[in-house]
């Protein structure tokens, strides 16, 4: 191990993990391909080669191997965690009209809604190939579970974008759904394929579940403060689509009535223009909602933290704690 070039949590784990990583990556390129149509290999390559930080497939071999793991299914199992992963990037940047993706056009914009939508199509069903290859129902289980919740997730944010009634529970619930549920389901299966207890295998779930949210709220966070050379997306995104994330969420429920007219026009109507972005962060600042959900997002840190307790004392243990504390650390 390189100690002096690996710094962040993700990098050490990514280095303690890195054979079985790169097995993840062949796997991963290996099963993109289409024989039979050519726009398949052109889509996935463009979004695959485009990297991403691979945290989700990290957490399954993570927590395999915490779990004393020493098969080789967990390779297959991380390689269907990002496929998930990568065709649900794919369904929402159609759904978000997203133009950026990992630093790169986003597939909709540089082929068509179709061509995203389709291949994604694809890769939700070569992951379910390559799940079954491991031969466990659990797993099975877990993953066609967490497919749907994400789904779900994806749905009820849609419906609940633009309805300024939108609040903390019902924006909790969307982001476990389209976010937390992949991450818990992640390290959930790595537990199981390994025979783990009950026990281990619950607060491996109730670790991804925390770390997700927590993820999703900086996420959120970061579409209003982050830059877009750092996320590798378009800062203010959400504010255009209408959608009631953490820091409008906190804004809307202190807004005073010549505010509330702001947010109904700008969310509600989608009537935006000139400065509209800039008065929405005045609101933010008025209200500090942006260092509150700074607060929410380490909160969930911390629970993810806590969860670790419960699993034996290992090296991966604590780069999954330190993992924790990298999620909120962007937001500094
Ligand atoms: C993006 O996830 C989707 C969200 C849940 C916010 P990541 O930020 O993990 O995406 P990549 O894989 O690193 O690009
Ligand atoms: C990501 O949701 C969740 C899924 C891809 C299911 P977002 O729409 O908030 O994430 P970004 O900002 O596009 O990555
Ligand atoms: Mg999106
Ligand atoms: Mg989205």
């Amino acid at each position: 191990m390189n100690i002096t070039t690996v710094s962040k949590p993700h990098d050490r784990l990514a280095d303690v993990l890195s054979g079985e990583m790169d097995a993840v990556n062949v796997l991963i390129r290996e099963r993109m391909a289409s024989d039979h149509a050519p726009r398949i290999p052109e889509v996935t390559a463009h979004l695959v080669e485009a990297g991403g930080k691979r945290l989700r497939p990290m957490l399954t071999l993570a927590a395999a191997r915490l779990c004393g793991y020493e098969g080789a299914d967990h390779v297959k199992l991380a390689a269907t965690v990002e496929f998930i992963h990568t065709a649900t990037l794919l369904h929402d940047d159609v759904v978000d009209e997203s133009g950026q993706r990992r630093g790169r056009p986003t597939a909709n914009l540089l082929w068509d809604n179709k061509s995203s939508v389709l291949v994604g199509d694809y890769l939700f069903a070569r992951s379910f190939q390559l799940m079954v290859e491991t031969g466990s129902l659990k797993v099975l289980d877990i993953l066609a579970n967490a497919s749907a919740t994400i789904a779900e997730g994806e749905v009820l944010q849609m419906t609940a974008a633009q309805d300024l009634a939108t609040d903390e529970a019902i924006y909790l619930q969307v982001v476990r759904g389209k976010t937390a549920a992949l991450f818990s389901a992640a390290t959930e299966a790595g537990g199981v394929i390994a025979g783990a207890s009950e026990d281990a295998v619950q607060a491996l779930f109730d670790y991804g579940d925390a770390l997700g949210i927590a993820f999703q709220i900086a996420d959120d966070l970061l579409d209003y403060q982050g830059s877009s050379a750092a996320t590798g997306k378009n800062v203010g995104d959400d504010f255009r689509e209408r959608k009631l994330t953490l820091p409008v969420i906190k804004a809307v429920a202190q807004a005073t009535s010549d505010e509330r007219a702001f947010w109904e026009r700008t969310i509600e109507k989608g009537k935006q223009g000139d400065g509209d972005l800039e008065h929405a962060l005045e609101l933010m600042a008025k209200y500090a909602t942006l260092a509150a959900t700074r607060d929410d997002a380490r909160a969930w840190a911390e629970k993810a933290k806590t969860a670790l307790d419960a699993l034996p004392d290992h090296p991966i243990r604590g780069m999954l704690y330190d993992l924790a504390d990298y999620v909120v650390s962007r937001l500094n």
